[in-house]
């Protein structure tokens, strides 16, 4: 059991930057070629599962989207025997079927994300080059296991689901809402890219548990966009943290 691979790792991101259900069992400090992950790794047990969990955010959510290293992340989780990867990302709803306080597992995404290291072919020479396919962004194999998980735990969420990853750290206007609505995006958030491309090129297998947190700006009027994720986000991660449970007794 101590030296077996984790079953799966969990970037925890907004709303989830502590989780309290993880059996912690030590801190694993890892040093990459990319700098400092956004935290050390806690390594713990979940229902007798071996899972790594990861805050996005770095402990106390100091760290905004933009800043978020992500190579060191997926490396560091790399290093650490991880071979599924379950990004959890707050977002913000576009599709009228998306209330605040449910959840999803997106099926595509869309990245208007810039600036970004986003990729491990960097010029290095051992980094080579690599054309990594995004055809399908989110683990099919993965997201099947979520869904499983999903119904085991009797959580309703939406199967599918277009992600639109911005900039941040602001959130959006109105009109750019109503743009991402038209490219075909059903929620957006900041942080799903490059995260989902990177664990690609690492071979990872990567997911996203998206929990909608607020209406995009302007999709139901003028509303306090704070005061909705105030309001929803902790119904969105209890739903998270049972499939999650669910998902170490498959
Ligand atoms: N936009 C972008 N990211 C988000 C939002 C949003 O409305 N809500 C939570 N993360």
């Amino acid at each position: 059991m101590q030296n077996s691979a984790p079953r799966f790792a969990v970037i925890g991101g907004t709303g989830l930057n502590t989780w309290a259900d993880l059996n912690i069992e030590r801190y694993q400090t890892v040093t990459t070629p990319f700098g400092e992950p956004s935290a050390p790794l806690a390594h713990g047990t979940l229902h007798g599962a071996r899972v790594v969990f990861l805050p996005r955010h770095g402990q106390g959510h100091k760290l905004p989207p933009h800043l978020i290293n992500y190579r060191a992340n997926l490396d560091a989780l790399k290093q650490a025997g991880v071979s599924a990867v379950i990004g959890v990302a707050a977002v913000g709803a576009i599709a009228d079927w998306f209330v605040p306080g449910e959840i999803a597992l997106p099926d595509d995404l869309i990245d208007y994300t810039w600036g970004r290291a986003h990729s491990y072919a960097d010029g290095r020479p051992e980094a080579g080059v690599q054309h990594v396919e995004m055809t399908q962004p989110y683990h099919p194999e993965l997201r099947a296991r979520l869904i499983q998980a999903a119904a085991q735990a009797g959580v309703p969420f939406a199967g599918n689901g277009v992600m639109a990853v911005t900039q941040g750290p602001r959130l959006e206007t109105a009109a750019e809402i109503r743009r991402l609505k038209r490219d075909g995006a059903d929620m957006v958030g900041m942080t799903g890219m490059p995260e989902a491309s990177l664990a690609a090129e690492l071979g990872l297998q990567y997911a996203s548990l998206a929990v909608s947190v607020n209406w995009g700006a302007g999709v139901k009027g003028l509303g306090d966009i704070h005061a909705e994720i105030e309001q929803s986000i902790n119904k969105g991660m209890a739903k998270v943290r049972a499939v999650l449970a669910a998902l170490a007794k498959l």
